[in-house]
């Protein structure tokens, strides 16, 4: 594709585009207030901004609830959690981005970790404390009222049996995934019956989790209820998203959560954006392309300058943004790549209902060496001629620091 050559043109165009783009986000905010006001004419104010509170609203043609943290604000979330201590039990991306932002919210936050391991090291690198804020897994869940279980998926089947008894009456129980307590024959997690079940699933990893705090945005999660047995689970859900640096929480199941999860990371994602590259590169290669050319032409011009956009105005601006060489050609095989990865995800998604894809990931990663044993696959990853000319195609950004 040519977006480098054209760039004059495309810098045109993509000059036309916002005014596209502004005249159709134009209206639909004005389609989605007539949809409010006669859905829910409550909700119609929302959108005009004269009344705070849950948001409904319209993605395609479905109306769905929106959760925002304009309606938590430092105090009153400050003041629900007042009698609370979140115990984040792990510590690894999740564990990280999640207790760091709850603790600048201000929130009573511990951290429970084994003794000597990678996450109690990095704990006391970001300032937690042994004996006052970090402590052992047991003793961090008996200190706490919110019971924030992110061990890794593996780890949490692993050490139910010791940990359930610890779930005492009260607390409440909180996941960032449905992994657990839906796939609860393969992993043996039973939540008690008297004790809250929640979840707040942050849509990235945790160190956009932190870096969006930072900046002073917020990420996307879902929240989901699994069990409630105070009647506040959904609201607690709510306030636990914000507290740990949500900007929008999305209502959902467990199930869904899980579902959707596991399909995404395996597909579009992660797995499926890999293959796709790899394939493409290789046909370059085979055809007599260089490595700089078939990177260029296959990740950099993607990761830098194509989905970029479609993340920021959509799919149209990207193809508004482009070339009618690139246009035309893209809208004909757009349609051939989708015919043929369909049956692809329809084995995928089976693959996660019924479980197959939970028992894989539990028999992996809980084999004592699985560290190695990623550390060995990721190894063949970077070795790969496409990464490897990657990391000089990358080396010569403008505002690059990795060597060549
Ligand atoms: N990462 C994401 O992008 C993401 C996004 C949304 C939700 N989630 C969910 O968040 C949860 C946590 O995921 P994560 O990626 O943050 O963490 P992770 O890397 O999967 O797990 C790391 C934590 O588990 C501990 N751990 C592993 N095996 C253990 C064992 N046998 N006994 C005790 N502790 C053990 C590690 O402690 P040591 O250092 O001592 O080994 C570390 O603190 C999971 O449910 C995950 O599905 C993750």
């Amino acid at each position: 594709m040519s977006f480098s050559r054209n760039s004059a043109r495309a810098v045109k165009q993509a000059l036309r585009a916002p005014s596209v783009a502004k005249r159709s986000i134009a209206l639909a905010a004005r389609q989605q207030v007539a949809l409010n006001a006669a859905v829910q004419p409550q909700v119609a104010r929302n959108v005009l901004g004269a009344v705070r509170g849950v948001k409904q609203l319209k993605f395609a043609d479905d109306v769905e609830t929106v959760y925002e943290r304009a309606d938590w604000p430092l105090e009153k979330l400050q003041d629900y959690f007042k009698n609370d201590t979140l115990a984040m039990i792990g510590y690894g991306s999740q564990g990280h981005g999640q207790s760091l932002n709850a603790r600048d919210n201000g929130l009573k936050v511990i951290v429970g970790v084994r003794e000597g391991g990678e996450s109690w090291k990095q704990a006391q690198e970001d300032g937690w404390v042994p004996g006052e804020t970090l402590f052992g897994i047991d003793e961090a869940i008996n200190k706490g009222t919110i019971i924030m279980n992110l061990l890794s998926d593996a780890a949490q089947s692993t050490t139910w049996k010791h940990i359930e008894p610890l779930i005492t009456k009260g607390k409440t129980l909180y996941f960032a995934h449905g992994f657990s307590v839906v796939y609860k024959e393969d992993t043996g997690v039973i939540p008690p019956k008297d004790v809250d079940v929640i979840l707040v699933a942050p849509k990235g990893s945790g160190r956009t989790v932190r870096t969006l705090f930072q900046e002073g945005r917020g990420i996307n999660s879902s929240i989901a209820v699994w069990q409630d047995v105070t009647g506040k689970a959904k609201e607690k859900a709510v306030a636990l998203g914000i507290a740990v640096g949500s900007g929008y929480c999305y209502e959902t199941t467990f199930e869904k959560e899980v579902y959707s999860d596991l399909y995404g990371e395996r597909g579009v994602l992660m797995g499926g954006i890999q293959g796709m590259f790899r394939a493409q590169y290789q046909v370059l290669r085979e055809n007599g392309h260089s490595p700089s050319e078939a990177f260029n032409e296959t990740v950099e011009e993607a990761t830098q300058s194509l989905f970029p956009l479609i993340g920021k105005y959509g799919m149209d601006y990207m193809y508004a943004a482009c070339s009618t060489t690139a246009r035309r050609g893209a809208l004909d095989w757009a349609p051939k790549f989708e015919k043929a990865n369909l049956p692809v995800f329809r084995d995928l998604y089976k693959s996660v209902r019924d479980g197959t894809e939970t028992r894989r990931s539990l028999e992996f990663n809980n084999r004592p060496n699985y560290r190695e044993l990623y550390d060995k696959e990721l190894a063949e990853i970077d070795a790969q001629e496409i990464w490897r000319a990657g990391k000089t195609v990358r080396a010569l950004r403008p505002d690059s620091k990795e060597q060549i």
